[in-house]
């Protein structure tokens, strides 16, 4: 099947990093980027870009039928701490948006994958979240993705449509700053290590959340997309092998490579939040089901986040 694929959010961290996996795989010429903010970045790398707010189904629409699309890369979102600040907002473009994609898949018949995050759990999960673990999240950004999980397993049940999700844990990248999530600080650490040697975290030193590697989340996100529907066993989001690490084993593995870097750790209302998620993931399912496994640990992504840093 050739694909004409359209990504929703595309300018944001994930975006920026599947856009170019996508290409690579299938051609720029086969890509429709959006977002709500502007660029002309994408032209460059021939991709084409535009303006797009997902709360807008008109042009949605116009933009699905226009350019024949059969895949959609659903990422416009607001973020967890960001999510709690404005929580309407967080609603209407997470559960909203979402509704706008599935709805038109129902006429347009395109596959769709939908990201869902380690934020669905709360914290009567304890440390270890299984995929059927309860899901009573403490932010509206927890809520949101809750809703959309069950929403996308509705749209498949009762409308065949081919959605894909999985449970993204912190990621971390080191092209595009993060977007208002919790699990900022595991990527603002690497930028101020090399640039003022200094960082105050704003989680406690003793925070251990699931993170992973952006190359591991987009080749997780590459390789859901293309597993045969007859092996899906979840459609709103597969929990996914995580790496696990405490703010200061982060800290002292950077610390390793750039000896002169200092961290103290000032927590804020992030860490309400971080308290509330869970420190590890079991992703037996995603091996089982579709033969997803993680290639990098915590040594080698630290130091090719570093290695990256330096040479961008
Ligand atoms: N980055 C992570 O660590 C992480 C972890 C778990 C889940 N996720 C999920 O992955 C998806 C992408 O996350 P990200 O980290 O790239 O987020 P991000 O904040 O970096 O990017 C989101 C993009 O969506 C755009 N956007 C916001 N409102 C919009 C609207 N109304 N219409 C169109 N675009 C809009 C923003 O401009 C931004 O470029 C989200 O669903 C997020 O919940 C991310």
């Amino acid at each position: 099947m050739e694909r004409r694929i359209l990504v929703t959010g595309a300018l944001g961290q994930i975006g920026t990093e599947l856009l170019r996996a996508l290409s690579l795989k299938y051609g720029s010429d086969k890509i429709i980027a959006t977002d709500i903010k502007d660029t002309e970045k994408l032209s460059n790398i021939g991709i084409k870009f535009l303006k797009l707010d997902v709360l807008n189904l008109e042009e949605l629409e116009n933009i699905i039928k226009n350019y024949k699309i059969n895949e959609v890369y659903h990422l416009a979102a607001i973020l967890s701490a960001s999510g709690e600040k404005n929580p309407k907002l967080c609603w209407d473009i997470n559960v909203n948006g979402l509704l706008n994609v599935l709805e038109l898949s129902i006429k347009y018949n395109y596959r769709i994958f939908s990201p869902s995050s380690i934020a669905v759990f709360g914290s009567d999960v304890g440390g270890l979240a299984f995929q059927n673990s309860p899901l009573n999240p403490s932010t509206v950004y927890g809520i949101t993705k809750v809703t959309g999980e069950l929403m996308a397993e509705y749209y498949h049940r009762s409308h065949g449509v081919d959605i894909r999700g999985l449970r993204y844990p912190g990621l971390i990248s080191w092209e595009v700053m993060p977007g208002g999530g919790t699990t900022d600080y595991a990527v603002e650490i690497f930028h101020e290590a090399l640039a003022s040697k200094k960082y105050t975290c704003f989680v406690k030193k003793e925070t251990r959340l699931p993170m992973m590697y952006m190359k591991d989340a987009i080749r997780a996100t590459l390789e859901l997309m293309d597993a045969p529907e007859e092996k899906l066993t979840i459609r709103g989001g597969y929990n996914l092998p995580s790496l696990s690490f405490t703010a200061e084993e982060l800290y002292r593995k950077i610390k390793e490579e750039i000896p002169e870097f200092e961290c103290e750790f000032e927590p804020d209302n992030r860490q309400d939040y971080a308290d509330s998620w869970p420190d590890e993931i079991d992703g037996t399912l995603s091996e089982n089901d579709w033969g997803f496994k993680l290639e990098y640990d915590l040594d080698l992504m630290c130091r090719e986040m570093i290695n990256s840093l330096k040479n961008s």
